[in-house]
């Protein structure tokens, strides 16, 4: 997500005439933006705004212009006034709910008075009825947010306070954006959400839409070639959103679903709300539809009170689901959420060795997936050129990456057939048919 709202910060501040520049030493403004669901995205922050500082001075030094520095995103939503506190350089905060009015902020910076502007406020007007941006540049493959917040509280997530309660954008803003990023080139749309299997909105037809009508609508526009959504949340996978992985080509066979544990105990401390059968059930519905689906997930390991038979049952469902592919992460305090203050904490060296032992079994099903590919023929879209000489990347539709060579034409855009013939741990490759 904040992939996406940093393309839509550059769509907001190109008609001022900035450009996108990838290395900041000449910029006339940084924007940082961040993330604060582990502790060590927001120890990033402040380090990465050490460095920036310091290229700004020396900006300064050389040119004699000053650097505008703002920080955006989800630390900037929680920390406010603690970042001009802790790097009395910054010039802008602004959270995820407010950046459409960074061309306003910016345009009040007084590079001599050194105000300081922080935006942090829920509007009343949702964001993306503000958001009139036009689309800039893109490649093959790109984001669209359709809904943002959460509601569901989950005891270790800051998610519910940095980025509001759930909302979903209506329809046509969804299709109109859709199609302005076609009209940029576009031929795959990934659907973001926090909870983007909560979506739903009045439809066409006056009743109310979820995700999988939304996803029908959108598979009717031509040129979009696939379409795919992210995260999804157990409670929210209706019966629906299963068929449409069914009946509409477009919608690639790839489910990112996160369990958090394999135990019931956790679960419940978690305030997840479901059980872990009703993930399996889930699971298990899932794949008579969709044979071939890839299945993703998240966990989280060494949540407060977790022991060595929680643990056990985490690894127990993970040998059991065999995933594609899934992230796994050591439980991270978040100041402000329930379960920092309970009481039974698990041992860091622990975590490590109990995320050590999850990582190795998600590395080898992830190696036994790939290698299943071998001699398949799948479609993918080109998504750009790899490190080597004629390399070229793409995705399958099982979300894997795809390496093949190719000397002539450039391809980036095209969607062809390859044919698999080696499987490694992160990736395939093969050549094309
Ligand atoms: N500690 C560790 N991981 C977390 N996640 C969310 N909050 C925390 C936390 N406090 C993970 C969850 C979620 C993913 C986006 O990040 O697994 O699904
Ligand atoms: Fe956070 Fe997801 Fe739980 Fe919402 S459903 S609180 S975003 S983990």
């Amino acid at each position: 997500m904040n992939f996406y709202d940093s393309e839509k910060m550059v769509d907001l501040l190109k008609p001022l005439g900035y450009e996108l520049h990838n290395d900041g030493d000449d910029a006339d403004i940084i924007v940082l933006n961040t993330c604060h669901i582990r502790e060590k995205a927001v120890e990033k922050t402040y380090s990465e705004l050490g460095r920036i500082r310091d290229q700004a001075n020396l900006r300064k030094e050389k040119t004699g212009k000053k650097t505008i520095i703002a920080v955006a995103g989800c630390v900037a939503q929680a920390e406010g006034d603690q970042i001009m506190k802790r790097s009395p350089w910054v010039d802008i905060v602004v959270g995820p709910q407010s950046y459409q009015n960074l061309p306003e902020l910016i345009s009040k910076v007084d590079p001599i008075e050194k105000n300081k502007l922080i935006s942090i406020d829920f509007p009343v007007i949702p964001k993306f009825d503000q958001l009139k941006s036009k689309i800039t540049q893109r490649g093959p493959s790109a984001f669209l947010t359709i809904q943002e917040g959460c509601d569901k509280f989950c005891s270790f997530c800051v998610v519910p306070y940095t980025r509001g309660s759930e909302y979903s954008r209506s329809i046509y803003s969804i299709i109109d954006e859709a199609k302005k990023l076609i009209d940029a080139g576009v031929k795959e749309i990934t659907l973001l959400g926090q909870n983007v299997n909560a979506w739903s909105s009045k439809g066409k037809d006056g009743k109310v839409w979820r995700l999988g009508s939304l996803i029908k609508e959108l598979a009717k526009i031509n040129e979009l070639q696939f379409i795919r959504y992210t995260t999804s949340h157990p409670l929210d996978m209706d019966l629906e959103l299963i068929e449409a992985h069914r009946d509409i080509e477009k919608l690639m066979p790839y489910l990112h679903l996160p369990l958090q544990s394999g135990s019931d105990n956790i679960l419940k401390l978690m305030n997840r709300k479901h059980k872990v059968d009703d993930y399996l059930k889930i699971i298990e519905k899932v794949r008579n539809y969709i044979p071939n689906i890839a299945i993703s997930g998240d966990f989280i390991i060494g949540f407060p009170g977790e022991t060595d038979k929680d643990h056990d049952a985490t690894i127990k469902i993970i040998k059991e689901v065999k995933f594609s592919q899934a992230y796994s992460f050591k439980y991270s305090v978040r100041p402000g959420t329930p379960a920092a203050v309970f009481f039974n904490q698990v041992d860091e060296q622990i975590k490590s060795s109990r995320l050590q032992e999850v990582q190795n079994i998600l590395r080898e099903q992830q190696f036994e997936f790939n290698k299943k590919s071998i001699n398949s023929v799948i479609k993918v879209l080109i998504l750009k050129n790899g490190k080597k000489v004629n390399q070229y990347l793409g995705r399958s539709p099982q979300n894997q990456s795809v390496y093949f060579n190719h000397e002539k034409e450039n391809l980036i855009g095209s969607i062809i057939n390859v044919k698999v013939s080696e499987a490694f741990q992160n990736s395939i490759s093969g050549s094309i048919v």
